[in-house]
């Protein structure tokens, strides 16, 4: 069989070692691994090439994808699918292989319904947005560039009396910021999932500054569009000088974790022993396994968030 592997939508880190597995366990299995360059943009162009080993070679500890990602409008129209199509008879590929999230997922799954190209899907993506899935490659490393970050913020505040409001990626889902606010010891955590109060916040603030407390972290998810109000929040109300950092991009980059490096390498290896005999499924990773699912089982499903995490963090966002 030709396979072959892109990626789309956002990078996240670990892909490169999902693309290095993908390469090896392809030939191991007498696969002919092939590269999309550019993901379903570069599907549509022909930038398609079989894939080396030399290919692969010293990208282990490298974040992004070697092979590019994008996000394609043209896909939607269905002249540019069939182009992709065309292209992949011209290539003789037999079936693809997607590391993304559940956009490209469906993606694939039109094209599937349409043209008949098996595909696997592998989920891919910071946001760890992906229903019945609790780990996304590239969350592990994105913590842990949060937690350092958190860290170093963390030195400055204890500086100087103020609060620090950061705000972290994950689009609608708040999982990153749920997960550093309870991991990195915020006192405020708000995420587009939850209600917060901020006068319940505010009392037990004002109540800590009287004990003694002379600093705030405060991490709150992109998606609520409201960092910059509750750095004002803090001026006004708790009387704490305070500053917005948003880390931006540093959360899709740096080297991958060693949970990232195992993880992206068993999903691949999950997603080539199946892609023959059981395609046209998404490999997920739930309690602690690696399960085939069909794409409608994720579609019918909506993600939540740890019920025990969230416990957690109530009080971080003025929940009784
Ligand atoms: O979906 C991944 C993600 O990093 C989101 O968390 C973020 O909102 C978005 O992509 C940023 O997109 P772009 O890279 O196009 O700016």
């Amino acid at each position: 069989m030709n396979i072959a592997i892109l990626c789309s939508g956002g990078d996240s880190s670990g892909m490169n070692n999902a693309i290095k597995k993908f390469v090896e366990y392809s030939y191991e299995l007498g696969f002919t691994p092939y590269f999309v360059y550019k993901g379903l943009e570069g599907l549509i162009d022909g930038d398609i090439k079989k894939a080396e080993y030399k290919d692969v070679s010293g990208i282990i500890y490298r974040g992004g994808t070697v092979i590019k990602s994008a996000r394609s409008i043209r896909w939607y129209d269905k002249n540019y699918r069939k182009k992709a199509f065309e292209n992949i008879k011209k290539h003789n590929i037999d079936a693809l292989v997607i590391l993304g999230g559940d956009g490209s997922f469906r993606a694939l799954n039109i094209f599937y319904n349409e043209f008949k190209v098996p595909f696997m899907g592998i989920p891919a993506t910071i946001d760890n947005d992906i229903p019945l899935n609790e780990y996304s490659i590239g969350v592990d490393t994105a913590l842990n560039i949060i937690r350092n970050a958190v860290d170093d913020i963390r030195d400055t505040a204890s500086s100087f009396s103020r609060a620090f409001v950061i705000e972290t990626m994950g689009r609608e889902c708040g999982y990153l910021a749920l997960t550093s606010a309870v991991a990195n010891g915020a006192e405020m955590c708000l995420i587009p999932e939850e209600e917060y109060n901020l006068e319940n916040l505010k009392k037990r603030y004002l109540k800590e500054i009287k004990n003694g407390r002379d600093y705030f972290i405060a991490i709150i998810a992109e998606g609520l569009k409201i960092s910059e109000k509750i750095k004002e929040w803090f001026e006004k109300e708790i009387g704490f000088e305070s500053r917005l950092t948003v880390l931006g991009h540093i959360q899709r980059g740096g080297s991958p974790t060693v949970i990232e490096r195992l993880r992206a390498s068993e999903f691949v290896v999950t997603a080539l022993d199946n892609i023959k005999n059981n395609p046209n499924k998404i490999v997920t990773y739930f309690d602690d396994k690696f399960i085939l699912r069909d794409l409608e089982e994720i579609e019918s499903s909506t993600y939540s968030l740890d019920k025990k995490l969230l416990k957690i963090a109530y009080p971080l966002m003025g929940k009784e």
